[in-house]
């Protein structure tokens, strides 16, 4: 167990941010905090639903001092500049300087509000991610990226900071609805797509069991492998200049899935179905290898996830939702697109690719014609 967490740890060391993976960190997160980042006082930000579970843990982790705890309510409706202005309210109104230190102890929602609560507090304070889904994990407290929603998109307001720790704890996964630990798998199935054919394989070999074992050691391994590549992008290209594109792959149709569906797919979901139209795509448009689809369709579909538009989106509607994105330009969206399982299209254009409008249509009408 301690190597596992060493292993972690050393691996990942490298945006100035320990990140540990192991059962039962939740009952060291004040000792860890008091290490990487020691505060004259602490704040626990957290939504209801988690706090119900874990707060009480990991304010008793805070040996001498006793946190300020904080909670909004659950959801992507409250990950807003309203819920950000009355947080930040609240740690003025209780004294909270400078020498504060910010815990995010929940799943990407809490995770991005509180670490741009973190990047704008007094321009600027350490924070500490505790991820208590898959998908944060794994995924959205690892590369700095905070912030909040408007009215005119997700995510549209925010800022680069970097945590001083990812502390993630697998047991806390077991709490975590099976329909969530899906989603978060999708994002395990990209990471393997994107860079790494044989992780891709041994994802797919362990699904679906690892699931129903949230803290066993399959699932510790996704963890740990998962991290470890989305570090590594993040580290190649950390402002979003050009290779961490490579992380939207099947994001480009799966926001606008997601978005059409009026949020009742998840994200994970959205994208699962995302990246197996993408990787058709791919393959119609002569890039991919023949069979990628198909593979990624495959594991898709051993991971419980939707691998199929659903019937009432149209094909229309979603194109223009592509559209929406400032790098579309007339006739053409670029996408991040796999030649093979394991290797990206693009490295000589900024890893995207340029597809033209009446190709995704095709695709959209018809996944199964090529
Ligand atoms: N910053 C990034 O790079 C990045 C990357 C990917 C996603 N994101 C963001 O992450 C968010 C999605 O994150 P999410 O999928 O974790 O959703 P979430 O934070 O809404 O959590 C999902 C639900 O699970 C509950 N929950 C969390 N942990 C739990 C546990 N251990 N047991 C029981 N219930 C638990 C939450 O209360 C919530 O209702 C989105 O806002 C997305 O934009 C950010
Ligand atoms: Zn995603």
């Amino acid at each position: 167990m301690v190597a596992r967490t060493a292993r972690a740890a050393a691996a990942l060391r490298l945006l100035d941010c320990d990140i540990l993976v192991e059962p039962g960190l939740l009952g060291s997160v004040g000792t860890i905090a008091a290490r990487v980042a020691p505060a004259h006082r602490y704040v626990v930000i957290t939504d209801d639903t988690v706090a119900g579970f874990y707060a009480e843990r990991v304010v008793a982790s805070f040996s001498g001092t006793d946190p300020l705890l904080l909670r909004i309510p659950p959801g992507e409706a409250h990950k807003t500049r309203l819920t950000w202005a009355s947080l930040t309210d609240e740690m003025l109104d209780a004294g909270c300087g400078r020498d504060t230190t910010i815990i995010a102890l929940g799943g990407g929602v809490v995770g991005d509000l509180a670490g741009f609560v973190a990047a704008t507090f007094m321009r600027g304070i350490p924070f500490v991610q505790v991820p208590t889904t898959l998908l944060a994990m794994i995924d959205a407290s690892i590369g700095g990226k905070t912030g909040v929603d408007a009215p005119a998109g997700k995510n549209l307001v925010g800022a680069f900071h970097q945590p001083k720790a990812v502390v993630a704890d697998p047991q806390t996964l077991t709490t975590l609805p099976v329909n969530h630990r899906r989603a978060g798998a999708a994002e395990a199935i990209k990471h393997g797509v994107i860079t790494d054919a044989a992780y891709f394989d041994r994802v797919a070999g362990a699904l679906p069991a690892l699931l129903t074992e949230p803290s066993g050691d399959a699932m510790h391994e996704l963890i740990i492998g998962s991290i470890t590549i989305k570090a590594g992008v993040v580290l190649g290209d950390e402002r979003e200049r050009g290779m961490r594109k490579i992380l939207n792959f099947g994001h480009t149709l799966g926001h606008a899935i997601e978005t059409a569906s009026d949020y009742r797919l998840l994200h994970g979901e959205a994208i699962a179905v995302g990246m197996v139209l993408e990787s058709v795509l791919a393959e119609r448009i002569g890039l991919a290898a023949a069979g990628t689809s198909a593979r990624v369709r495959e594991v898709v579909r051993r991971a419980g996830l939707p691998a199929d538009l659903p019937a009432s989106l149209s094909p229309e509607r979603l194109l223009a939702l592509t559209r929406t994105d400032k790098k579309a330009r007339a006739g053409a969206v670029e996408y991040a697109l796999p030649l093979a399982v394991g290797t990206m299209a693009g490295a000589d254009t900024r890893w995207s690719v340029r597809v033209r409008d009446d190709d995704v249509i095709a695709v959209l009408r018809a996944p199964d014609s090529r």
